[in-house]
């Protein structure tokens, strides 16, 4: 049977995501909500984000068009919120489709405060629907290839890793380091790599960073996360002020067996990459036939396992609500450990 979904939020993510839905059969879009008049009736040409195609005109025949979220979430049509409102309004509207009854999909971060995240997760539990989370990192191309080599158990068990996010200032986020709002580096970037970590070695039980602050938020810090088990994990994470690097991620994770390895810079004047590899026990370099480069196929990856999880009511192991809370409270952690200089319990 078809998942009908209803789109809370129509500004970059509600249309990437929109997208997406397109192109997964068994799961459609048959509801949104959005204050904007205009997208409203299904003109998104103002629409714009720093990855995938610019807003178009949409065909919204056969789709209810609500101003608010309240309303999408109390239409009978509707299995399925996905929450693709600004960081600070995803609490209330889980909450609000979980009372509702309905499955949430929630974009990342899950919440600004552990608390909360806490709240959304026990909400959905409590009326037994499915809390997932969209975070979309691990179906990235170089990261899902990584994963698959991780989960084969061909290379034997994890020993640790490292795992970097940096950018230059993000002047075009407005209220990026408000931590009522958005919550700064921590929780709208750095939070991807928390919660790949937390999906790869489980909750770390401590975390020492260091780190400058921006205002209330960490700007900028390097983390060290202690697990009951010898893991050696590391992130690097924020923001480093000299505009020519918007963007920076990856990764170099060790397994008894392999050491992975993947970078990727975008600068000014053009995007730079140390493809994604395999470094084998018997000294050689696996490298992944051809990976996709068009941005949209990691949320249609994403999509299909929101779809799957649905059907199938198996928790995710990448999309899981438990997860994305964990994420939270390990960043808020090491929030902690940078402003009291201390070793902090996640
Ligand atoms: N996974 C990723 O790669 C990625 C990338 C960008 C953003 N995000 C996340 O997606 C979420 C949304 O970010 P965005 O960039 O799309 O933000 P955005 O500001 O572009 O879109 C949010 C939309 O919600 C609408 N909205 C506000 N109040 C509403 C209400 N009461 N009812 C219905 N709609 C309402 C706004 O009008 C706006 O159009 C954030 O949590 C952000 O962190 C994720």
């Amino acid at each position: 049977m078809t998942i009908r979904v209803g789109i809370a939020g129509i500004g970059f993510m509600g249309w990437i995501h929109w997208l997406a839905y397109q192109r997964v059969p068994g799961i459609e879009v048959v509801a949104i909500a959005e204050p904007n008049q205009r997208r409203r009736a299904g003109d998104w040409r103002d629409i714009k984000g720093n990855f995938g195609p610019p807003g178009e005109r949409v065909d919204l025949d056969g789709i209810a068009a609500y101003a608010d979220y309240g309303e999408l979430v109390a239409d009978p049509r509707v299995d399925v919120v996905d929450v693709c409102l600004p960081p600070a309004a995803h609490r209330d509207a889980v909450l609000a489709a979980a009372a509702a009854g309905k499955d949430v999909f929630c974009e990342k971060p899950l919440a600004l405060q552990t608390e909360d995240a806490e709240a959304m997760v026990a909400a959905c539990h409590a009326r037994q629907r499915t809390l997932l989370v969209g975070h979309v990192l691990p179906f990235f191309p170089e990261y899902a290839w990584a994963l698959e080599k991780i989960w084969s158990g061909d290379y034997g068990r994890l020993l640790g890793g490292t795992f970097k996010r940096v950018i230059s200032n993000p002047t075009w986020l407005p209220h990026f380091y408000d931590l009522q709002r958005v919550g700064g580096p921590l929780l709208d970037l750095h939070v991807h790599d928390a919660h790949l970590i937390r999906m790869l070695f489980g909750l770390p039980t401590h975390v020492t960073s260091r780190g400058r602050f921006h205002g209330q938020a960490v700007e900028y810090a390097h983390s060290q996360f202690e697990f009951a088990e010898d893991y050696v994990v590391s992130s690097v994470m924020g923001v480093v002020h000299q505009q020519g690097r918007p963007f920076t991620h990856g990764f170099e994770i060790h397994l008894e067996k392999g050491t992975l390895q993947f970078e990727f810079a975008a600068f000014v004047d053009l995007g730079e990459t140390m493809p994604v590899k395999l470094i084998n026990a018997r000294g050689e370099v696996l490298r992944p036939e051809a990976l996709s480069s068009d941005p949209l196929d990691g949320f249609v990856a994403e999509i299909t396992e929101v779809r799957n999880a649905l059907q199938s009511r198996i928790p995710s192991r990448i999309l899981a609500g438990d997860l994305a809370r964990d994420a939270i409270r390990i960043c808020q952690a090491q929030a902690r450990s940078v402003a009291s200089r201390s070793r902090q319990a996640v």
